[in-house]
């Protein structure tokens, strides 16, 4: 059940495209409450944990520039644009590692498939007056189906299921869970790995891994970070 609580008449376009989108979610989820009261909708579960993205607002997560695309791990891993700068992020998420890339020079598409997280993403792009904004694109849709249906050509492939176990992550704890309990486990992530290899369209995909996980298929290389470890397959 979707419950709607608008508190700033100011947001009520947010609030009607939200409601027109999600309504055919409706019973895929116990209880969740969107609170309009911000550009940014927030979520609460049923134990009010909450859950927002927030591109500019949230500078922990989405401000991480530093170095450029040959100095950055996974950048290196995906080429450092030598291989092409146009990226297929298949698994979006909160959008920390595809706008990171916007932020390093490339061009992202990120595919989401939860309903949520995705009008999450869509609206956090909305909101987004950064000049790398134009290097972000997000879209609604299972990432195996996303593969044979497109025809946009990409040069390099993403890929960061959710995590086996318990790593550092770009949420406060309990905002986490909440994320966690909506997107369940990406139990699929070693066929949709298949999926990408067979389809021949990318001449790298890169898949991020706690350091210590089993790879999701034998790679050809990795790149190591101090928890993080980026495992390469090659066309
Ligand atoms: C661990 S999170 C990704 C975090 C992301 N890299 C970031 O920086 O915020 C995994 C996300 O990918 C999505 N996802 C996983 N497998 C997917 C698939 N096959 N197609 C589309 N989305 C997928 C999940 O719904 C979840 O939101």
């Amino acid at each position: 059940m979707i419950e709607h609580r608008l508190s700033d008449e100011k947001f009520r376009n947010v609030c009607d495209q939200w409601k027109l989108f999600l309504h055919p979610f409706e019973n895929s989820v116990e209880h969740i409450l969107i609170k309009y009261n911000s550009a940014s909708p927030e979520l609460f579960d049923q134990d009010h944990r909450k859950f927002q993205i927030d591109f500019e607002g949230n500078s922990v997560s989405y401000a991480k520039y530093k170095g450029g695309m040959n100095s950055e791990p996974m950048s290196r891993a995906l080429g450092a644009g030598k291989l092409g700068k146009r990226v297929l992020d298949l698994s979006a998420g909160l959008g920390v590692d595809s706008v990171f890339l916007a932020q390093l020079g490339y061009h992202v598409t990120g595919i989401e498939r939860n309903p949520f997280i995705y009008v999450s993403l869509k609206t956090a792009l909305e909101n987004l007056t950064a000049n790398y904004r134009t290097n972000l694109k997000f879209v609604f849709d299972q990432a195996q189906n996303f593969l044979r249906e497109t025809s946009e050509e990409f040069d390099v492939c993403y890929f960061d299921p959710m995590f086996p176990a318990k790593t550092k992550s770009a949420l406060p704890k309990q905002e986490m869970v909440f994320f966690k309990n909506l997107v369940g486990l990406d139990d699929d992530s070693s066929q949709v790995l298949q999926t990408v290899i067979n389809s021949k369209k990318f001449k790298r995909c890169v898949v991020k891994r706690p350091l210590s996980a089993e790879p999701l298929l034998k790679p050809a290389g990795n790149i190591k970070g101090k928890i993080i470890r980026y495992d390469i397959y090659s066309n």
